[in-house]
C-alpha cells in the first residue's frame, strides 16, 4: 500500500516539479495526488513524465462533458480571436445572454425566470444569499451539517464543517444556522433511516422555535445530494418537506446544484428527482467544461431585488466562459449525457455494491445517477471511520496503479466518482478494476 503522496519516480520531471509546488504554493492549498498533469482527453490524463490515468475525480466534478471537449476547445479558439473582456457591466455581449437564455430554459421552475452569471460556486452561493436577503428583507439563513457551499467567509460559515474550513478564520458572518440533514448511514441514535426524513423536518419546526424564527429566515441553502460532506442522498421526501416550509413561511429556498448540477445524478439538476422547484438555484463546475463560470437562476421578482450595482464583478460570464458553457449545452443535447450519467451510474454502481458485499471495510455504497460514493469504515459494526491515513493509503495506492479518485466527508473516509458523463466503457471499467485490486490487497 502507498503511504506516500509520491507517484512518480525519483528524479522524475514530477517529482521536481511537485517540489517546486511545495516551495512555490501556499499550503493553504488542498493536494489530492501529487500528479503533476500536462495534458488530458475525455476521461484520460497524462502527467508529466507521460504516465496515463483514468480520471474518476473530473477536476472535483467540473467535466461532465469531459477533459478538453473537441467542441468546447473549438469555441473557446473561436471566442479567443473575437473578444476576451469588457466586462459585462461596461458593455453588454451576446454570448452571456445566450448562456442565461439556456441556463433559464433549463433550471427548474414554470415561472418568470432570471439569470446572472460568475466566476465560481462560492461566488454565486453568497449573491443567491444577496438576493434571498434583499428580496425579503429578512437577515437569518439555514444550512445544513455537512453541507459544503465554498469557502469564501459566507461560504465557509454555511459550511457544515469546522476544521479545517472554519477554523481560525472567524469571526464570521452573524445569522448563519446549522440544521440536520438526513445521513442514512449515520442516523441519530435510536432514529430508523425510515424515519429520517420526518425527524429532520419535526426537528426544523422545533428549531423554529428554539433557534430563529421562521418570519427572519431568508433562505434556506441546500445542496440537493451532498457532495463534499461525503456523497449524502437526503432521504424521500425531505427536500419536497424544505419546499413545504419554505412555501408555509416565505422563505426562498436555494438549491445549491453546483456539484449535483448539469447531469451528474442523473436528471439535468437533481432537485428533479423530487419533481420541485427551487426559488433559486445556483449553478457552477459542470456548467463550463473546464473553464471558470457559475450563476445564479430563480424566480424573476427575487433576482431583481437587489439594488442597480449591488451584484456582479469584473469578470463574471467572462466571453470565454460564455462560449465554452454554450459549446456544453449543445454537447448536452447531442450526446445525451443526462441518459449517459444513468448508464455510468448503473455500472459503477453495480461493482461498487459488490465492493460492499465482498471487504469488510466498505460500509455503504450509495450515490444518485453518476453521483456515486463508497463510504469506508474499521468496522461494519460499529461504523466507526476509517481513519483518514487509511484512506490516503487507498487513494494513492489507486493513483500509483494510474487511476485518480478522491475522497469526501466529514470524517475523510467517503471515495467518491466524478468521472466525465462521457467516460468510454473501457477506461469506466479499466477504473473500477484498479479500485477493485486496490481494496483486494488493503489489509485493516
Ligand atoms: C456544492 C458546492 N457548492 C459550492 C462549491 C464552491 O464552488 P467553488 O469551489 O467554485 O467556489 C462547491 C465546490 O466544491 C460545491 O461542491
Amino acid at each position: 500500500m502507498a503511504t506516500k503522496a509520491k507517484v512518480t519516480g525519483k528524479h522524475s520531471k514530477g517529482e521536481a516539479l511537485w517540489a517546486e509546488r511545495e516551495r512555490l504554493v501556499s499550503s493553504g492549498s488542498a493536494a489530492y495526488t501529487s500528479v503533476v498533469i500536462e495534458r488530458a482527453l475525455n476521461a484520460k490524463v497524462w502527467d508529466v513524465d507521460g504516465k496515463e490515468y483514468v480520471d474518476f475525480a473530473g477536476g472535483i466534478g467540473a467535466l461532465n462533458v469531459g477533459h478538453c471537449h473537441p467542441k468546447v476547445v473549438a469555441a473557446l479558439r473561436e471566442q479567443a480571436g473575437k473578444l476576451l473582456h469588457t466586462s459585462f457591466h461596461v458593455a453588454a455581449y451576446e454570448g452571456y445572454l445566450d448562456v442565461c437564455r439556456e441556463l433559464i430554459r433549463v433550471a427548474p421552475g414554470s415561472w418568470t425566470k432570471k439569470a446572472i452569471l460568475f466566476n465560481s460556486g462560492s461566488e454565486a452561493i453568497e449573491n443567491a444569499v444577496k438576493f434571498a436577503r434583499a428580496y425579503t428583507k429578512r437577515k437569518a439563513v439555514i444550512s445544513f451539517d455537512n453541507c459544503f457551499h465554498g469557502r469564501t467567509l459566507l461560504c465557509l460559515t454555511l459550511d457544515g464543517k469546522y476544521k479545517p474550513l472554519r477554523q481560525g478564520f472567524g469571526p464570521c458572518p452573524p445569522e448563519i444556522y446549522h440544521a440536520r440533514y438526513p445521513y442514512a448511514y449515520r442516523p441519530p441514535r435510536g432514529v430508523k433511516a425510515e424515519e429520517l426524513t420526518e425527524h429532520c423536518l419535526e426537528e426544523l419546526e422545533k428549531f423554529f422555535l428554539v433557534e430563529v424564527a421562521p418570519e427572519d429566515v431568508a433562505a434556506i441553502v441546500v445542496e440537493p445530494v451532498q457532495g463534499e460532506g461525503g456523497f449524502i442522498v437526503p432521504t424521500p421526501g425531505f427536500l419536497k418537506g424544505l419546499r413545504r416550509l419554505c412555501d408555509k413561511h416565505g422563505i426562498v429556498f436555494i438549491a445549491d446544484e453546483v456539484q449535483t448540477g448539469f447531469g451528474r445524478t442523473g436528471e439535468m439538476f437533481a432537485v428533479e428527482h423530487d419533481a420541485i422547484a427551487p426559488d433559486l438555484t445556483v449553478v457552477a463546475k459542470s456548467l463550463c467544461g473546464g473553464m471558470p463560470l457559475s450563476g445564479v437562476v430563480g424566480r424573476a421578482e427575487i433576482m431583481d431585488a437587489a439594488a442597480t450595482g449591488a451584484i456582479g464583478g469584473t469578470y463574471g460570464g467572462n466571453p470565454m466562459s460564455c462560449a465554452a458553457a454554450l459549446a456544453v449545452f449543445e454537447i448536452f443535447k447531442e450526446a445525451k449525457l443526462v441518459e449517459a450519467a444513468r448508464r455510468v451510474g448503473a455500472t459503477v454502481q453495480k461493482r461498487f455494491d459488490s465492493f460492499r458485499d465482498r471487504y469488510p471495510f466498505v460500509g455503504d455504497s450509495r450515490g444518485l445517477g453518476a453521483m456515486r460514493a463508497l463510504e469506508l469504515v474499521a468496522d461494519k459494526k460499529t461504523r466507526a471511520p476509517l481513519p483518514a491515513g487509511r484512506v490516503k493509503e487507498i487513494l494513492y495506492s489507486c493513483v500509483e496503479r494510474g487511476l485518480i479518485v478522491i475522497k469526501a466527508g466529514v470524517h475523510d473516509n467517503v471515495l467518491r466518482t466524478l468521472m466525465p458523463l462521457t467516460i468510454p466503457e473501457a477506461d469506466l471499467n479499466r477504473g473500477l478494476d484498479v479500485l477493485d485490486e486496490v481494496f483486494a490487497s488493503f489489509r485493516l
